[in-house]
């Protein structure tokens, strides 16, 4: 039987989206999550047998288990002392439960260990986890180690070819862990690089278990996380961030499907909601909230008919992935190609809407907004139940939406605006409720009539403009 231990979690998240992640922390795996002054980031202790329940996170992006952390480290005034502090700090660190949780977590991932154009080494669980984990002393450090080495070892060789080499004939080289360490810096008071703290704080790391240094090919990721005096050192457990799991065929502005889960979460879909996204482009956000609260009907548009191609590609993609693994029910979701200022949709029908509206740069242009944002707001006033009716958009135009929501006072409401960094771009969820009013009857809506939107061909424009 496996040896428990207790361990720090660390997570990236959509910044912004702290406190959902956070919450979906709570909720799934029942430990109260620490939101990190670094926004973007949080932390949360785990017992190993609830580490399964990690990976089943859908507002994380990369997961990382933590070997320690500083709230106040002080770095040295000079380079060179900080560097050297930092080397030395390598072998003084207690690495026993972290490398154990990167091991137990070899044996987690789908993949098994086939790093994306790197190591083909699998890791197996320890049979002697017991005897290594209870305490921090560098012996047990080396056995833990020397037990991940032969477990590496005797996999590179089955791997290979099914051939009855023991493992201790194998290639020298197959013994040697690769590792690469990654450091992320942010404040203006550190007089070293990134580049710099991770390349002597590596050196140390190798020399201490004598891995191997591979930028590439690595088995394992040691994270160096600095921001101004904050320091977390941890062992990376995810290879690609998870914000990639549902997209296949990508567009110019494909949203990650952890920004799409934070997005869903702000309007709890309720069992047989009817949800729209009148503007879907790859169909991210309906994707995900057909996969992860499968209770609600999703309907996805795009009046671009390459985004709708890529829509139901995506769809395709993984209802085969799940007829594949042997489940028999379909998603719901439906894709229409459409406008959104005349939708096909019957008045007051839709409970929620949630959509990435262009943001006018690499979609669509700003002064397109202008236009298109007035009459989007309408049109999704018309459609959405008025008293329950919800509707969840983000954009980087806030100056464009500001203006459009002022003028429709009658017909939404903002509830709460959550800010967030799309591709390094602040940007806005906001969280509307529809209100009591009767379509038609507002001041709002009976002056202007429904128009078309001429916004066909922001794609073409959007790939000239990157
Ligand atoms: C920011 S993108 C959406 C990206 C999407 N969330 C994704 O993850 O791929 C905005 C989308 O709005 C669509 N769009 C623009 N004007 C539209 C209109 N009048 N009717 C329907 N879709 C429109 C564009 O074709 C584009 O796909």
């Amino acid at each position: 039987m496996l040896h428990v231990i207790t361990v720090t979690i660390g997570a990236t998240v959509p910044t912004g989206f702290e406190h959902t992640a956070a919450e979906e922390v709570k909720e799934k795996i029942g430990v109260e999550a620490r939101i990190s002054k670094d926004r973007g980031r949080i932390y949360f202790p785990i017992t190993t047998d609830k580490l399964f329940q990690v990976h089943l996170l859908r507002s994380v992006d990369n997961l990382f288990v933590v070997v320690e952390e500083y709230d106040h480290y002080q770095f040295k005034q000079s380079k060179e002392e900080t560097l050297m502090e930092l080397q030395q700090l390598a072998s003084k660190l207690p690495w026993t439960n972290a490398l154990e949780v990167w091991k137990l977590n070899g044996t987690l991932k789908k993949k098994k260990g086939h790093r994306k154009g790197g190591s083909t080494t699998k890791v197996k669980p320890s049979r002697n986890t017991a005897d290594v984990a209870a305490a921090d002393t560098e012996q047990q450090l080396h056995q833990v180690v020397s037990a991940a080495e032969s477990h590496l070892e005797a996999d590179s060789a089955a791997d290979a070819e099914p051939c009855e080499q023991d493992s201790q004939e194998a290639a020298p080289e197959a013994r040697v862990i690769k590792f690469r360490v990654t450091c992320n810096r942010a404040g203006d008071k550190h007089s070293f690089s990134s580049n710099e703290a991770a390349r002597d704080f590596g050196g140390a790391v190798q020399e201490f278990f004598q891995w191997k240094a591979d930028m590439t090919k690595f088995d394992i990721e040691v994270l160096l996380n600095i921001h101004n005096e904050e320091m977390v050192i941890g062992i990376a457990l995810t290879e690609e961030s998870l914000h990639r799991r549902n997209i296949s065929h990508f567009g110019p502005t494909t949203l990650r499907s952890t920004l799409c889960y934070g997005m869903l979460r702000l309007c709890k879909p309720q069992a047989s909601d009817v949800i729209l996204d009148p503007m879907c482009g790859t169909g991210a956000i309906p994707l995900e909230g057909a996969i992860e609260f499968s209770s609600s009907f999703y309907i996805a548009g795009d009046n671009n008919d390459m985004a709708v191609n890529r829509t139901v590609n995506n769809i395709c993609h993984i209802q085969k992935r799940r007829a594949d693994k042997g489940r028999i029910s379909g998603l719901p979701i439906d894709t229409v190609q459409w406008d959104l200022c005349s939708l096909p949709i019957r008045t007051s029908s839709v409970d929620i809407i949630i959509t990435d509206m262009p943001f006018g740069k690499r979609m669509g242009s700003k002064k397109k907004n202008w236009d298109l944002y007035p009459l989007c707001l309408r049109e999704m006033a018309r459609v959405c139940r008025p008293g329950s009716g919800k509707a969840v958009l983000l954009t980087q135009d806030k100056k464009c939406f500001a203006k459009a929501i002022s003028r429709m006072g009658g017909l939404w409401r903002k509830l709460h605006t959550v800010w967030v960094n799309v591709g390094g771009l602040h940007a806005g969820v906001y969280l509307l409720k529809r209100t009591g009013a009767v379509f038609g009857q507002t001041p709002e809506d009976v002056h202007e009539s429904r128009g078309m939107c001429n916004t066909q061909g922001d794609e073409k424009e959007d790939k000239e403009l990157s």
